[in-house]
């Protein structure tokens, strides 16, 4: 079986990332690195073969034509990409969270990738992590019980870690489809951040089995005293009948259950998530295995970000999967106060204001 040709567009930390485990992987093969900045491309291309490097990723998709077109360009560089990988005919397109900013925006690319036979895969690698193995296969195996609750607490804001508290949360609910969404927001410091989010989120969804899903994202968050490092401060995890299970993404996990407490060790770590991550994205392509962070479940978890973003600038319930179209930034931008973030932790002033 030949190898699959890659271009990888966006050489900062994620598409390194990408590149490299790309490259170590016998199925795939790097053919082309892409970045705006022709800064970038040097060092990454020497550490993966020394593939073609270019700074215009639809000439680069054009000319090389790969069987992957991946890129990992900030979160407002998006449908633009989409349209390249579908254009260029690639069998699968790879991107990071979040899938987008707005609704306005996720809407699009859901309507440029129905026309397109590729497999489309969205990077919440994390899952890969041991830690987070170890809590999905104490639900799974009935050890707390009857799932009722599912939730997600994080300090970074949801455009870096919303996305990926929802996705591993209903990945404990076996991603039940979520049919409404209601949420409060504060802080606007972060809504002009090239991430940008509210400084803190909080809400409820409900899912069609009856799970209740709980998330608080941003500032204003509970502390997660059981990890040190501020960005791995993130408890994710489900209650059940008889107990709970849950995953610090930094430091390890924990069930209290029937048959008393577990606990083991992990902690968030890109070289060993990523690897397991490439090899499903070759299991799709070569036996149609699907890559369990397949579009279908990413745009789930993602319209409840947006149904979240929406509640919270609007009021009331919103319901899933979203019919039309917004931008939920602007929403925001005017319906939240100008009021500071009340932060729990001190560490968090430096990134959500005095
Ligand atoms: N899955 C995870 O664990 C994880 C972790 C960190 C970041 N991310 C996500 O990955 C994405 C990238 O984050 P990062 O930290 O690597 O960002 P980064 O800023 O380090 O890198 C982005 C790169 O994209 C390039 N770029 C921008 N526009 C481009 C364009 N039109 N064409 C080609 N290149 C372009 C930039 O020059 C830059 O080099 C974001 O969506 C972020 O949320 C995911």
């Amino acid at each position: 079986m030949g190898k699959y040709r890659v271009l990888v567009v966006g050489l900062g930390k994620r598409g390194k990332h990408h590149a490299t485990h790309f490259h170590a992987n016998a199925r795939f093969e790097v053919v082309g690195l892409c970045d705006v900045n022709p800064d970038k491309l040097g060092e990454a291309a020497a550490a993966v073969g020394d593939p073609r490097t270019g700074t215009d990723a639809a000439a680069m998709a054009k000319e090389l034509r790969p069987d992957v077109f991946c890129f990992t360009t900030p979160p407002n560089v998006r449908s633009e990409m989409i349209q390249i990988g579908v254009e260029c005919g690639a069998r699968l397109i790879a991107f990071e969270k979040p899938v987008a900013l707005t609704s306005g925006e996720g809407l699009k690319i859901k309507e440029l990738l129905s026309g397109s036979p590729a497999k489309v895969v969205v990077s919440h690698q994390h899952r890969y992590g041991k830690h987070y193995q170890a809590v999905k296969d104490v639900i799974s195996s009935g050890k707390i019980g009857k799932v009722r609750t599912v939730y997600g607490v994080a300090h970074g804001w949801a455009a870096h870690m919303l996305s990926h508290l929802i996705d591993y949360s209903m990945w404990y609910n076996d991603y039940t489809r979520p049919t409404w969404v209601m949420a409060q927001a504060a802080g606007k410091h972060k809504l002009s951040d090239v991430h940008a989010s509210p400084d803190y989120v909080g809400g409820f969804v409900q899912f069609e089995n009856g799970v209740r899903g709980i998330y608080e994202c941003g500032g204003g968050a509970p502390d997660v005293p059981e990890v040190q490092r501020w960005w791995g401060k993130n408890r994710i995890g489900a209650v059940g009948t008889e107990g709970y299970a849950e995953v610090y993404t930094g430091n390890g996990w924990k069930a209290v259950t029937r048959e008393g407490i577990l606990t083991g060790d992990g902690a968030m770590a890109y070289d060993q998530d990523m690897p397991g991550y490439i090899q499903d994205l070759a299991d799709w392509l070569d036996r149609g295995k699907v890559h369990p962070c397949c579009f279908e479940n990413a745009y789930a978890g993602f319209e409840v970000m947006m149904g979240m973003l929406r509640s919270a600038a609007r009021g009331g319930q919103v319901t899933l999967p979203l019919a039309d179209a917004a931008n939920e930034l602007e929403e925001l931008q005017r319906a939240l106060s100008g009021a500071p973030l009340q932060v729990t932790l001190e560490e968090s002033r430096k990134e959500y204001g005095p």
